[in-house]
């Protein structure tokens, strides 16, 4: 085998230059979404209200297993990718484990994360198209900032709804939003029906990932020539983020890598269902048999604790209905969990190939998850964000399994992004105040009693 440098990094004309479409594989596809008043498929027409066109074609296309990057959106990837694929020698020599780890580091560009591959998509149609506006939510932050960088870009005026409780613990998150000139509105809030609703309800909510994406749906939908973009869940999200997986088996193969166990964390299920496309395409065409895991926290465990049901994506019960692994859309994760991947749902394609036994999915508690990120953080020189320290933790626990009976296997994790924002979480961890929060079972049930009815 070759010789593995510590960074993996292809050229630009290594650049895959189409992306991979899961669902045009996929053996049972998920469910179309559901119009809550008519209870019928949405059209392509009843979509196209929300969203611009060109991502609706790519959400319905179940046919093209490539979908052509745009020239100018391939340019705009230019500016920060391709991003390397690491060897964590020193992780391995610090866990003393036969084990060999790579990170796919999607955390070199200044929005901080992998956000900014859709981003960089979702403004450009929405340019094409003659859009004059766009609105969003963000939880943490990374996707509004990914998105406020793309829209500079573009010169697309741009509104964030962003949770409360994150606007708090990130001003400095909410600043360089700014700076690249998006309007942040801590949500819930006043400017929409739907945030005043919230408040009156709950007054104290720190807010949620569902309550924002009402605020923002709500916005765009009164607000002429707009349009909401979303930065996860959505299958075009994942197409999207299939360049990391492209990129990663690409560098696999230069080296003859052969991945044993790929993990990644999951909120939305965006990142993870990006970096496994291609090797899940594989999978179901029965050409390897890797061990896939995806993390999620154990405060918000929509895979492993959730109902695979149809839901709405938002709090204030406004989208269509999707079949997914849900807590239930009236589910609020509690407000002392920092790690984010918070939303209550998760992609319908991440859903459907775990309904279908494709891969495993674990729940970490964020103290967990930032001892793993500071043992990270000191050896391998990167401050990790603490979503992306999910799967990190997962990664080291393999890792240390692999000591413990010998085995030399290939492990590979998605590090979606750095923290250099959530300094407040890791000040935290640091003093020892953070606390971990797993629901029980009643405050699970009262968020599954907000599942929507549905005719089979
Ligand atoms: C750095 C980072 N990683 C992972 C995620 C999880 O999102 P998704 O599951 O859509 O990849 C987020 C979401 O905000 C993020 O900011």
């Amino acid at each position: 085998m070759a010789n593995i440098p510590y960074k993996i990094y292809l050229s630009e004309e290594e650049m895959p230059k189409a992306w991979y479409n899961l669902k045009a594989v996929m053996k049972e596809l998920p469910p179309p979404f559901i119009n809550p008043a008519t209870s019928k498929p949405c059209t392509a027409e009843e979509l196209n209200h929300v969203f611009c066109t060109e991502l609706v074609d790519q959400e319905l296309n179940t046919r093209d297993q490539f979908i052509d990057i745009p020239e100018e959106v391939h340019n705009f990837y230019k500016m920060y990718r391709p991003s390397p694929l690491v060897r964590a020698y020193c992780l391995e020599k610090k866990l003393d484990t036969p084990a060999e780890i790579y990170y796919k580091f999607e955390g070199t560009n200044t929005s901080g994360s992998h956000k900014l591959n859709s981003a960089a998509a979702q403004v450009f149609y929405a340019k094409k198209q003659g859009l004059t506006s766009l609105t969003t939510e963000t939880g943490a932050g990374q996707w509004g900032t990914a998105l406020a960088m793309a829209c500079a870009y573009y010169d697309m005026p741009l509104m964030v709804y962003m949770v409360k409780v994150s606007a708090e613990q990130k001003p400095y998150r909410k600043a360089v939003i700014e700076t690249y000139g998006g309007k942040v509105i801590p949500s819930p809030s006043v400017t929409t029906e739907i945030g005043r609703k919230i408040l009156a309800q709950h007054p104290d909510t720190g807010g949620s990932l569902g309550c924002a994406i009402s605020e923002a749906l709500e916005t765009s939908m009164k607000k002429e020539n707009c349009r909401y973009v979303l930065g996860s869940v959505l299958d075009h999200v994942l197409l999207h983020q299939s360049i990391i997986g492209e990129e990663t088996k690409a560098a696999c193969e230069k080296y003859e890598i052969q991945p044993d166990i790929l993990i990644g964390c999951a909120g939305g299920g965006s990142n993870f269902g990006g970096l496994i496309a291609p090797f899940m395409g594989e999978k179901i065409a029965g050409k390897n048999n890797m061990e896939i895991i995806a993390v999620e926290p154990a405060s918000c465990p929509s895979l492993t604790r959730g109902r695979y049901a149809f839901d709405f994506g938002d709090t204030g019960q406004t989208t269509p209905l999707m079949k997914m692994y849900t807590l239930g859309s009236g589910f609020i994760p509690s407000p002392n969990h920092a790690g984010g991947l918070r939303f209550h749902g998760m992609s319908p394609i991440v859903s459907k190939l775990y309904h279908d036994g494709y891969f495993s999915a674990r729940s970490v508690e964020q103290t967990k998850v930032f001892d793993a990120a500071t043992y990270f953080a000191r050896c391998e020189g990167i401050l990790p964000a603490p979503e992306s320290a999910h799967a990190l933790k997962v990664a080291m626990d393999e890792a240390i399994k692999c000591k413990e009976t010998g085995e030399k296997k290939t492990i590979l994790f998605g590090l979606t992004g750095t923290g250099y924002f959530d300094l407040s979480a890791y000040m935290s961890y640091n003093d020892g105040t953070m606390e971990d929060h797993i629901p029980s079972d009643e405050e699970l049930e009262k968020g599954f009693a907000t599942l929507p009815q549905v005719e089979a």
